[in-house]
C-alpha cells in the first residue's frame, strides 16, 4: 500500500510517500523560512503563493526518490487542518486534483495527529494507549491516543503555544525566524540558572500550560537589566527561558503518564527538536520507566511522510473522504 501525504499548513511545502504504514520511501520538504524571515513570522498570504509554485515540483521530486510514478499509489492523503487557511488551501486543491485525474482516494489528513504518528514511521505499531505531547508552532497539548485514531486530550495551553514562545522570545532577542533553533543554539552557551523565570501552572493538578506569563517575565527581566545599565548575556536569558518551559513540559508529562498509568510516550511537533526538551525527556522516562519514542528531527518538524503515515492508518481502516473535503483552520486534536 503506497500513499503520497501532502502538507501545507504553514510555511512548509512538503511531500511524503509511505510504503504500508511504516516505511518512508520518499519526504521532500521545501522550507520556505527564507521568504517569511525578513518579516519576523509567517506571512499567509506569502505562504500560499509559495506553496501554489513548490507544491507540483514537491510531488515530481517525491515520486523520483520514491522511484514510483502517480499510478502506483493507493491514495493520497493531505493536511486538512489545523493551519493557516490559504496555505491550507492550496495543498487541499493540489491533492483533489491529483486524486481526480490519477482517480485514487483522498484522506483527510488532522495535522496534529499526523505529528504523533509519525513515531510510527521510526518505532513501528505504537499500540494504545500511548501518551503524546505534542508541541509545535501553533499548537501545545498533552493527549493519549487511546485506540488507533481515538485521541484523549488531557490538557493544552491556555494561552501561547510552545513554538510561539521560542518564536516570539528570539524575536525579541534579536535572533532571526524561527526562534526555536536559534534559541536553542545559544543556550547551550549559557547558564539555565542565570535568571528564575516562572513556571506557570506547574502544580494546579491539571495538564494545561501558560506560557504568556514567562514571556513577559523575560521582556521585563530585560527591560530592568536595560534600565539599569547591565548588559545582558543573551545565552544566559536563552538558556534559563528554555530551562522555564522545559521543566513545565516535562514535569506535567511525567505526571500526567504515572496518573494514566501508561509506559510509552510521543514526542511530536517541531519543538520536539530542541535539545533540551529531548534530553531532559529522555532521562526522566528513564527514571520513571516510560519508553520514549522522540522520532528524529526530519519527522518531528513539519513534512510530507507523517502525513503519508497518518492517511495510511485511515487507508488501512476502511476510511476515505469525498473530494469535497473541506479545509478547517481550527480542527483540534481530538475532534
Ligand atoms: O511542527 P512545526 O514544524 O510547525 C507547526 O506545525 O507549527 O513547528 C514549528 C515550531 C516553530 O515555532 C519553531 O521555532 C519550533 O517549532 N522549533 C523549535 C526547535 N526547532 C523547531 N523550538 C525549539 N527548539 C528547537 N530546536
Ligand atoms: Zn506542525
Amino acid at each position: 500500500m503506497l500513499v503520497l501525504g501532502i502538507e501545507t499548513s504553514c510555511d512548509e511545502t512538503a511531500v511524503g510517500i509511505v510504503e504500508d504504514r511504516f516505511t518512508v520511501r520518499a519526504n521532500v520538504v521545501a522550507s520556505q523560512v527564507d521568504l517569511h524571515a525578513p518579516y519576523g513570522g509567517v506571512v499567509p498570504e506569502v505562504a500560499a503563493r509559495a506553496h501554489l509554485e513548490l507544491l507540483q515540483p514537491m510531488i515530481d521530486r517525491a515520486l523520483v526518490e520514491a522511484g514510483c510514478n502517480l499510478s502506483d499509489m493507493d491514495a493520497v492523503a493531505v493536511t486538512t487542518g489545523p493551519g493557516l487557511a490559504g496555505a491550507l488551501l492550496v495543498g487541499v486543491a493540489g491533492a483533489k486534483a491529483l486524486a481526480l485525474a490519477a482517480d485514487l482516494p483522498l484522506l483527510a489528513v488532522n495535522h496534529l495527529r499526523a505529528h504523533v504518528e509519525a513515531a510510527q514511521l521510526e518505532f513501528g505499531e505504537l499500540e494504545p494507549p500511548v501518551l503524546a505531547l505534542v508541541v509545535s508552532g501553533g499548537h501545545s497539548s498533552l493527549v493519549v491516543m487511546e485506540a488507533d485514531g481515538v485521541f484523549r486530550e488531557l490538557g493544552a495551553t491556555i494561552d501561547d503555544a510552545a513554538g510561539e514562545a521560542f518564536d516570539k522570545i528570539a524575536r525579541f532577542l534579536g535572533l532571526t525566524y524561527p526562534g526555536g533553533p536559534e534559541i536553542d543554539r545559544l543556550a547551550r552557551d549559557g547558564d539555565p540558572a542565570a535568571f528564575a523565570f516562572p513556571r506557570a501552572l506547574l502544580h494546579d493538578g491539571t495538564y494545561n500550560f501558560s506560557l504568556s506569563g514567562l514571556k513577559t517575565a523575560v521582556v521585563r527581566e530585560l527591560r530592568r537589566l536595560e534600565a539599569a545599565g547591565i548588559e545582558p548575556v543573551l545565552a544566559d536569558v536563552a538558556a534559563s527561558f528554555q530551562e522555564a518551559i522545559v521543566d513545565v513540559q516535562v514535569t506535567k508529562t511525567l505526571r500526567a503518564a504515572a496518573d494514566e498509568s501508561i509506559g510509552k510516550l510521543v514526542l511530536a511537533g517541531g519543538v520536539a527538536a530542541n535539545s533540551r526538551l529531548r534530553g531532559w525527556m529522555a532521562d526522566a522516562c528513564e527514571e520513571a520507566g516510560v519508553r520514549l519514542l522522540a522520532p528524529s528531527i526530519p519527522l518531528c518538524t513539519d513534512n510530507g511522510a507523517m502525513v503519508a503515515a497518518s492517511g495510511s492508518n485511515r487507508l488501512a481502516a476502511g476510511a476515505t473522504d469525498e473530494l469535497g473535503a473541506a479545509v478547517d483552520p481550527a480542527l483540534r486534536l481530538a475532534s
